[in-house]
């Protein structure tokens, strides 16, 4: 049923304000959806006589939100880094923890050794916890694989987990993760094969580009030729930068025109006003400071500067196991200088303009049906409750999941 009628909304947060009015909010409220797609907004008393013959939902004096658009996840994986995180807590280093077999070349080891039934086996589950606790639309990065192989297989997992589960997923190519584990001795190598073989095999089933720009993983020099080759391919870009120092990778962000700029951690006044001017989104990750025991990112900073900004799980084994969107709303409410409503919006419609998609993260006549249904008669239970049971009901492209 991709016809619905949702009735007795007691509190419907649309993003389809005006200047003072951030969500667009609507009290007794009903949303009527033709083929997955809405169709009207309104007054429950006001429902147009046509829509009364869909089939109907009454809310029962709830409150509506949009599907939430987590913007950045590398959440197929396999493998098992907990142990790592419990080193971690008893104060291991990163070296420590990287020479003891744990980091990013742990997970790339399982996931090469894994096939695709058990890679799609271990990480449908997590997307489909992702999709309960309101999340319709998730970014997934490759980049656990490293060789072209193993990359495809990655997009074959991908495009099985967004067939088989109600969630839309966007695909994102990250070969430059970091440097593969055979070229350590050999990076520019590495670099050729990532904008040549490996961007060849994949740019017709990838959404965007992406690389991880930092002191431990690609340069900014490294990072300009991988995106001119991906740019030369069609794909636009998205990029990981200034996360664990300040390398530039905001400020070239910014001037190739990246729709996405994400972590950000150790970006500068003058980064932020070149992200503002380039209309270029940050993405910021609170779910990654609090597992990596750091301070959590100043969503304020950003906000004062005028620049867009998405709020993400960056669900990944190593960083932010974090599968739901309202615990990082919460997150990024109580502990990264955001307001309620800017957490909503930047858990939504942030998100959305982080992967350049104007179809959805609004409620609005022609968007997406994508839906949630809150336990709650206010969005403020959100931040008030983050252990995510405050999602009821998830309706995707109009269909009650
Ligand atoms: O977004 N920053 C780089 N990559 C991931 C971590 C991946 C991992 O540790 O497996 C991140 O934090
Ligand atoms: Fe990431």
């Amino acid at each position: 049923m991709s016809d619905l009628l949702i009735t007795n909304i007691g509190q419907l947060v649309t993003n389809d304000g005006r200047d003072d009015d951030l969500l667009g909010i609507i009290t007794d409220a009903a949303v009527g959806i033709r083929g997955g797609v809405i169709a009207w907004v309104g007054s429950t008393d006001a429902i147009p006589t046509e829509l009364g013959t869909l089939p109907m939902i009454d809310a029962g004096g709830i409150a509506i939100v949009p599907g939430f658009v987590d913007a950045h996840t590398h959440v197929v994986f396999a493998g098992d880094r907990a142990h790592e995180h419990a080193m971690r807590l008893a104060g291991a280093t990163y070296e420590e923890i990287q020479t003891a077999g744990g980091g990013i070349y742990s997970t790339v080891a399982a996931t090469r050794a894994a096939n695709l039934a058990e890679l799609v086996l271990g990480s449908r589950g997590r997307v489909a916890r992702m999709l309960a606790s309101g999340t319709t639309t998730v970014e997934i990065k490759t980049g656990y694989g490293l060789d072209t192989e193993t990359e495809l297989k990655m997009i074959d997992a991908l495009d099985a987990i967004d067939a088989s589960l109600p969630i839309d997923v966007i695909r994102t190519f990250l070969g430059a993760h970091v440097v593969a584990p055979e070229y350590r001795d050999d990076r520019s190598a590495y670099v050729d094969l990532v904008a040549g073989e490996m961007l060849d095999a994949v740019s017709d089933r990838v959404d965007f580009i992406d690389v991880f720009c930092d002191d431990v993983a690609f340069s900014l020099a490294e990072t300009e030729r991988i995106i001119e080759a991906g740019r030369a391919a069609g794909l636009p870009i998205r990029l990981h930068v200034d996360q664990l120092s300040r390398s530039g990778g905001a400020a070239l962000a910014a001037s190739v025109g990246a729709v996405a700029a994400d972590h950000l951690d150790h970006a500068t006044d003058a980064d932020l006003a070149s992200l503002a001017a380039a209309g270029t989104v940050a993405v910021l990750l609170p779910g990654v400071s609090l597992t990596m025991q750091e301070a959590p990112p100043d969503g304020r900073r950003f906000l004062d500067a005028g620049v867009t900004v998405a709020i993400a799980t960056d669900c990944n084994p190593g960083t932010s196991y974090v599968e739901t969107m309202p615990f990082i709303i919460a997150l990024a409410a109580t502990t990264s200088g955001f307001t309620p409503q800017e957490a909503l919006w930047s858990a939504t419609a942030g998100g959305a303009a982080a992967l350049g998609l104007d179809d959805r993260g609004v409620i609005a006549e022609g968007k997406l049906g994508d839906l949630v249904m809150l336990n709650a008669s206010s969005y403020e239970h959100l931040v008030y409750r983050p252990d995510g049971e405050v999602v009821r009901r998830v309706i995707k492209r109009g269909t009650p999941v």
